[in-house]
């Protein structure tokens, strides 16, 4: 039986006797061969699931090694500012180890999946006027003084977990790929890749990828330079201007001999789309910044013809069903009995 990254991944984490081994069965995601979009692209594109973690992010590998050690160092309560996805997790994994999650959200803009996920698993929410970046420092000053831990991804045990999907891409493809392309929001989850492939190629000769990191265009201050202090962006997951892995995820991007670039909301809403509606994968807006990513760089010559490709689909399309249904054109046919159903499938199928 499969019981989770901790027991799978023991040698490789920072896991000693004392360390309870909490699992909700996260990790072990699929990774998906894109094949119209490997053809329309040419090239050999993979998704990386993500999205099948228990709570429907990636953020379930970092979050259950920082709370099985901030159990293990007698933490009753957690803390963490979030864009959702963090704040999801964090709700299930103190659950799980029978402590108390704080998840200190912006208002408004967080996806309603996740915020129904904050909620069922019981988690103690605490909404803020600002943003994530603003909500972020305020977790981080209140972890000094109160008797809570820090769970954001300033936490490094987060990265130790987050790491264990690089070393499943490589188990995965029997080799490491030519290419990593991953949305950048904080910059931990880019950095943890890059962490994840080194070890991997320490223990296991297997060679390095390059990483390709996609911020969104209202929200690309790695990019720009420069912190943004009203970031904007559809991908609300990733609407953050000031990241606190800054530093970690240049150097993952230099090393690799990889890039940061920005992508649009347009861009990632294409790509959005269009993974779904060519390859039948639903990922969440922030995630298809990879894929919008990738297809930018094919154009541009940064990613070449015959190249092996993995796409970071870090959040399932269900955590935002408002943007699903917002921004395409819904084709809902109403009908009322079976003749009128009858003859809709007739015309449609005779075009097939
Ligand atoms: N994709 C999704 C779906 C995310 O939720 C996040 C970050 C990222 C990508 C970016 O990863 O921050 O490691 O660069 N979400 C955080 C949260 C900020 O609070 O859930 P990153």
């Amino acid at each position: 039986m499969y019981e989770g990254l901790l027991k799978t991944f023991k040698e490789y984490l920072p896991i000693t006797e004392k360390t309870p081994m909490i699992s909700l069965a996260e990790g072990n995601t699929p990774l998906i061969p894109l094949h119209n979009l490997s053809k329309e692209l040419g090239i050999n594109l993979y998704g990386k699931y993500e999205g099948l973690n228990p709570t429907g992010s990636f953020k379930d590998r970092g979050m259950v090694m920082a709370v099985a050690k901030a159990v293990e160092d007698g933490a009753k309560a957690i803390i963490c500012a979030s864009t959702g996805n963090t704040s999801a997790a964090a709700a299930a994994y103190a659950t799980r180890a029978g402590i108390k999650a704080y998840v200190v959200i912006p208002d408004g803009k967080i996806a309603m999946g996740k915020l129904a996920q904050a909620i069922i698993y019981g988690a103690d929410i605490i909404s803020i006027p600002g943003n994530f970046d603003e909500a972020l420092k305020a977790v981080r000053e209140i972890a000094e003084t109160e008797a809570v831990a820090l769970v954001n991804s300033v936490n490094p045990y987060r990265l130790e977990g987050q790491k264990t999907a690089a070393f499943e891409i490589c188990q995965q493809l029997e080799k490491a790929p030519d290419v990593l392309a991953i949305p950048v929001g904080n910059a931990g989850n880019i950095s943890a890749y890059w962490k994840g492939f080194k070890e991997w190629h320490e223990a296991k000769g297997t060679t390095l990828p390059r990483m390709h990191g996609f911020e969104a265009e209202g929200a690309a201050a790695i990019v720009k330079g420069a912190v943004i202090e009203q970031p904007e962006t559809i991908a609300t997951a990733i609407r953050i201007g000031n990241p606190a892995s800054w530093r970690l995820a240049e150097n993952a991007r230099d090393e690799s001999k990889g890039y940061i670039d920005s992508v649009t909301d347009t861009e990632i809403l294409n790509a959005y789309k269009k993974v779904a509606a060519q390859d039948g994968v639903f990922v969440e807006p922030g995630s298809a910044a990879s894929l919008a990513g990738v297809i930018q760089h094919v154009k541009a010559g940064k990613i070449k013809s015959g190249e092996t490709v993995v796409c970071v689909f870090t959040g399932n399309g269900l955590k935002d069903p408002d943007t699903a249904i917002n921004e395409t054109t819904v084709d809902i046919h109403k009908m009322s009995d079976l003749e009128a159903m009858r003859s809709h499938l007739r015309q449609g199928v005779a075009k097939l």
